[in-house]
């Protein structure tokens, strides 16, 4: 089937030497909800700037419902933008704000009215009309630019960090009010934001950049459970990384000797015997129990207990890791709360254990930033 919309090759540098944007290959179906999520700098902006046509790519084409749109101007293009700025015009009233787009289109004072009202009723404003943009608070004026992006019926709505001014409780409010209005809408969106539990909580896909580059694309879920690479591992949610060298691989799964001593399974990406790698895994896919590694049994890891830390839904633990005469490392695990403790203490001995499927081991990626443990 043919994608609604399509990057295809897309590149742009903005001194001629390094590409900000590197080889942008995207699908995106019709009516999807897609986030682009990276850290500072990885090129999200600039890659929306590009769709809206405030940016024009140094190579590739950008096509929409199968006609490039690389050359149009943005007002020809019929895409609807909202900036994490809210870039309301402060001189005119909610209502004049909304009705501008149709302005500009010609639309009839009777279009603009039926419109607008139907507008600010999606986004629940409808008694605040007359009033002017320094009258309503942040997530009122974000609500405000939602229902001027949406209200000329655009082809493609765009949004690049817009609920990063808000504060926590707001912003996941209006989390769920453009879930919905995705869901009844039935637009195609494209999301920017840095934020990795935004993107798992709105999106269809997410497609992670870092650097310029499409690191990977996928669901949530595929994310993940199966990130190709450890900064994918790492940005999306918590992983521990730890180093050590490929002793073999067998069935797709690594037997790696760790840097603190001990010795570890893992799924294997494309690796080779000898080679050095990271094993990364989830903090809540660790079984720990204050027994020694031996009556785990076979795989365990021997660790002492440092920390407990109570967080309401679930209990930290962290735990150094290592045989004696090697350098230590320290791992977290996820515990839920209202599990007994069962004898873990702090200052005591215990034993690690997970899946080997539920651990993965990547080569070492001198590319990636290096992200120390990611803090959800
Ligand atoms: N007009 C410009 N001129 C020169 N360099 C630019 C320009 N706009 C962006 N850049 C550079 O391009 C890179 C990507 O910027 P971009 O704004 O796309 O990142 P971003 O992923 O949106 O980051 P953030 O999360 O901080 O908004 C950065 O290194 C930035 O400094
Ligand atoms: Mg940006």
């Amino acid at each position: 089937m043919q994608p609604y919309l399509r990057f295809d090759h897309v590149r742009r540098s903005f001194d001629g030497i390094v590409d900000v944007v590197h080889d942008l290959t995207l699908d995106v179906a019709r009516g999807e909800f897609l986030s682009l999520l990276g850290p500072s700098g990885s090129g999200k902006t600039t890659t929306l700037m590009m769709l809206a046509g405030f940016e024009r790519p140094d190579g590739g084409e950008i096509l929409l419902d199968g006609a490039p749109i690389t050359r149009l101007p943005p007002h020809r293009r019929n895409i609807g933008v909202v900036f994490q700025s809210y870039a309301l015009f402060p001189h005119m009233t909610v209502a004049e704000n909304v009705a501008f787009p149709l302005q500009v289109r010609g639309a009839t004072r009777a279009q603009q009215r039926e419109r607008v009202a139907r507008a600010l009723d999606m986004v629940r404003l409808s008694d605040l009309a007359d009033r002017m943009p320094v009258q309503l608070s942040g997530g009122q004026q974000q609500r405000v630019a939602l229902a001027r992006a949406l209200v000329f019926e655009p082809r493609l709505v765009l949004l690049d960090e817009p609920l990063g001014a808000l504060d926590r409780a707001l912003r996941e409010e209006m989390q769920a009010e453009i879930r919905h209005l995705h869901a009844a809408l039935g637009v195609t969106m494209v999301y920017v934001t840095h934020d990795q539990a935004e993107a798992l909580r709105l999106s269809d896909r997410i497609a992670v950049m870092a650097g310029g580059t499409l690191r990977q694309v996928g669901t949530p879920a595929a994310l993940y459970e199966t990130p190709h690479d450890a900064f994918v591992a790492g940005f999306l949610g918590e992983s521990n990384f730890l180093p050590g060298t490929v002793a073999a691989i067998e069935d797709d799964i690594a037997l790696v000797r760790l840097d603190c001593g001990v010795p570890a399974e893992a799924l294997a990406g494309p690796l080779q015997p000898n080679q050095r790698c990271r094993i990364a895994v989830r903090p809540e896919r660790i079984a720990v129990a204050a027994i020694t590694a031996e009556e785990m049994g076979e795989g365990a890891l021997p660790a002492t207990l440092l920390e407990a830390i109570y967080l309401g839904d679930h209990i930290r633990l962290l735990l150094r890791v290592g045989a004696p005469g090697f350098p230590t490392t320290e791992i977290t695990v996820k515990r839920p709360a209202g599990v007994p403790m069962a004898g873990l203490e702090p200052g005591l001995p215990a034993a690690l254990a997970w899946q080997p499927h539920h651990a993965r081991a990547f080569a070492l990626d001198p590319a990636a930033p290096t992200l120390s443990q990611h803090r959800a």
